[in-house]
């Protein structure tokens, strides 16, 4: 599996296993430990998703060891002032059943975020957490945050596909050596629509691969990391199966041209989205 470098020197999975919506218990054990069999080492979960334990039970019973594995959780941000935050962190190490986490990120921009961004700083300086993010956070947010506080978020984990590309909070992203990873990289729900784009399909049948893994390759290629959910076991498979071609210099440009710059899931910046996740 292709690592990423850090911006703190700890390596992370450029393509990772997502968990969101998989809210049966024996569905989401099963589905973790199908794809850490299938080669996956990076595991996306969230307090909010509420399945961290089943998570921690597919760790334990996929046959490899705590230390191989990447384990991503998310704060949600109702348990973002200082004696909640702490609270949230030990409850997500309780139910995954570890004692440290590889990677934690405040799953919204709101609420007080300063204050819980100083309790992942000291549980990183502690050693229990090995390197610290955001999610949802547009560039000029991270600005402000990297500029006052002690330790730089390593990662921005960001809806990001074919029709909402990032392209220019990429740039702030790299410029400030934040690393940028997908949420939602086969568009959620929404797949099936660019997967009948006829320049993915013309790719796919190119390359001889489904425009599931042209999609996640074509993030990659970008260098932007990718946490692709399924629950079924063959598209577990397919879905890691990316590392075996590459896309061309003028297939990269066709699909960047089909980028429409607007999130369909998440958008921290639109008020009616904003004021709706108020209500969560
Ligand atoms: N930070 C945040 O706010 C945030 C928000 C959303 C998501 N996330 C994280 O990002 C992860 C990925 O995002 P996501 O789950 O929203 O969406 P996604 O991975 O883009 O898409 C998942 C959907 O695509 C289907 N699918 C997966 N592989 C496929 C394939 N090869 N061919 C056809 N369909 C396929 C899945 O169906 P089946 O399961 O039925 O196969 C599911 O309906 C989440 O699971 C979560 O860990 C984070």
């Amino acid at each position: 599996m292709e690592k990423i470098m850090l911006n703190n020197g700890v390596e992370m999975p450029v393509l990772g296993f997502g968990t969101y919506q998989v809210t049966d218990p024996a569905e989401c054990e099963k589905s973790v430990a199908e794809a850490v069999r299938a080669g996956y080492r990076l595991i996306d979960t969230a307090q909010a998703y509420g399945n961290e334990e089943a998570v921690g039970a597919g760790i334990k019973s996929c046959g490899v060891p705590r230390g191989e594995l990447f384990i991503t959780t998310k704060v949600w941000f109702r348990s973002y002032e200082t004696e909640d935050c702490r609270a949230s962190l030990e409850e997500s190490m309780r139910k995954l059943g570890v004692d440290y986490l590889d990677m934690v990120l405040l799953h919204w921009p709101f609420g007080n975020v300063y204050a819980a961004w100083r309790v992942l700083e000291e549980y990183n300086e502690a050693g229990k957490i090995r390197a610290i993010g955001v999610s949802n956070m547009e560039a000029d947010r991270l600005i402000d945050l990297i500029t006052f506080n002690r330790v730089k978020p390593a990662l921005n984990q960001i809806e990001t596909h074919l029709y909402c590309q990032r392209q220019a909070e990429h740039q702030w992203l790299e410029k400030f050596g934040v690393a940028h990873q997908a949420y939602a990289p086969l568009g959620q729900g929404r797949a099936n629509e660019m997967f009948g784009e006829d320049a993915v399909k013309t790719i796919a049948a190119a390359h001889g691969k489904t425009p599931a893994q042209v999609l996640l390759r074509f993030q990659i290629q970008n260098g932007v990391a990718v946490i692709p959910k399924s629950v079924h076991v063959e598209r577990i498979q397919e879905n890691i199966n990316v590392f075996d071609f590459a896309l061309s210099d003028a297939e990269m440009a066709q699909l960047k041209a089909l980028d429409t710059g607007r999130p369909m899931i998440g958008d921290a910046e639109n008020p009616d989205k904003v004021e709706f996740a108020m209500t969560w």
